[in-house]
């Protein structure tokens, strides 16, 4: 597999009036293989857009490079084959969803119409042809922005915020659709504040604060580390002195014991001496590190202030 988009000390400095020069994006070390589903996180003002729009060439970098589908960013001619929907799209409103998608495939010199038809089935407004953007709610409107990203039948997406106030049942059809991108080959490179459904959709992710990257890697392995809960009732104190597991966790109180241990300890031992001593196995709960535990372990520590200013 070769890189769907690199980048190399990528760095973008604004200047604020009150903070004199900030690195918004900072260093910026990046890879993401083709044909992946790689998560862009990190909080409100890490510097996640900003890096998409020097990607898509929007904006240039202050310094560093950056490459998409192997070629430098500011060359428009990748822009044939990659797409972008925006963390706020904006539409002419007076068009409706198949107009809209007609509009911008003749920005690519088409005009077919069958196609379009086929994305606004892909995307469930088909049943809505006759409404205009302006009717649209929310979740239609972020659908079409999906089908307007995949017009020129993209190899790579740069999807900011997809979901972002979507309903549950729009976020499941949007988290479908992203899934199907990866059987149809297709590259995803997606930011989101939506924890639980990058955990479901990503294969990487990198969690950006302060413009610097914290944290890369494989979702398996960045949320190694969960724990197994298991609580007993019915047993004494003395039995509860004598369980002795490796960065385990024990409490006991009124016959009930309750103990956190790291996932790869053996629980069977303490469930099998529980047992022996008349106890009663209440739970025993496998509690896998969540991204969110992640991301909030890997951003809460730095301080504000802590960006790098030149
Ligand atoms: N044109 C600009 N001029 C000055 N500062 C800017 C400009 N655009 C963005 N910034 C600043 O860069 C920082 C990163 O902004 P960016 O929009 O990239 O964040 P983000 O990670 O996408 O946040 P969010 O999750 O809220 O969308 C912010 O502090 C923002 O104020
Ligand atoms: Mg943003």
């Amino acid at each position: 597999m070769s890189a769907a988009i690199e980048t190399k000390a990528l760095t973008k400095t604004y200047k604020s009036r009150a903070l004199g020069k900030i690195n918004v994006v900072d260093n910026l070390d990046l890879q993401v293989e083709e044909g992946e589903i790689f998560g862009f996180l990190g909080p409100n003002g890490a510097g996640k857009t900003t890096t998409i729009k020097m990607l898509l060439g929007i904006i240039n970098p202050t310094s560093g490079e950056g490459f998409v589908l192997g070629r430098e960013i500011g060359d428009m001619d990748v822009h044939r084959v990659i797409s972008y929907l925006p963390e706020r799209p904006y539409y002419y409103e007076h068009m409706t969803g198949l107009e809209l998608l007609m509009f911008y495939d003749s920005l690519f010199g088409n005009k077919d119409q069958a196609k379009c038809q086929r994305l606004l089935e892909k995307v469930n407004l088909a049943t809505d042809a006759s409404k205009t953007i302006v009717q649209f709610s929310k979740g239609m409107q972020q659908r079409i922005g999906l089908a307007q990203s995949l017009l020129n039948d993209p190899k790579l997406l740069f999807l900011d915020e997809p979901t972002a106030g979507l309903d549950p049942i729009a976020h499941t059809e949007i988290r479908d659709l992203i899934l199907n991108f990866r059987h149809e080959g297709r590259t995803v490179f997606i930011s989101s504040h939506e924890l639980s459904e990058v955990e479901r959709i990503c294969d990487r992710v990198a969690i950006i604060h302060r413009g610097k990257v914290m944290r890369q890697g494989h979702l398996n392995d960045l949320l190694r580390g969960g724990r197994i809960e298991i609580i007993a009732e019915g047993l004494t104190r003395e039995f509860s002195d004598k369980v002795k597991l490796k960065d385990a966790t024990v409490s006991f109180a009124d016959g009930r014991l309750i103990v956190d241990m790291p996932e790869d300890s053996d629980p069977n031992s303490l469930v099998d001496g529980v047992r022996v001593a008349k106890g009663k196995i209440v739970s025993v709960i496998p509690r896998r590190k969540r991204l969110e535990d992640l991301f909030v372990e890997t951003v809460k520590d730095i301080p504000i202030g802590a960006g790098e200013k030149n």
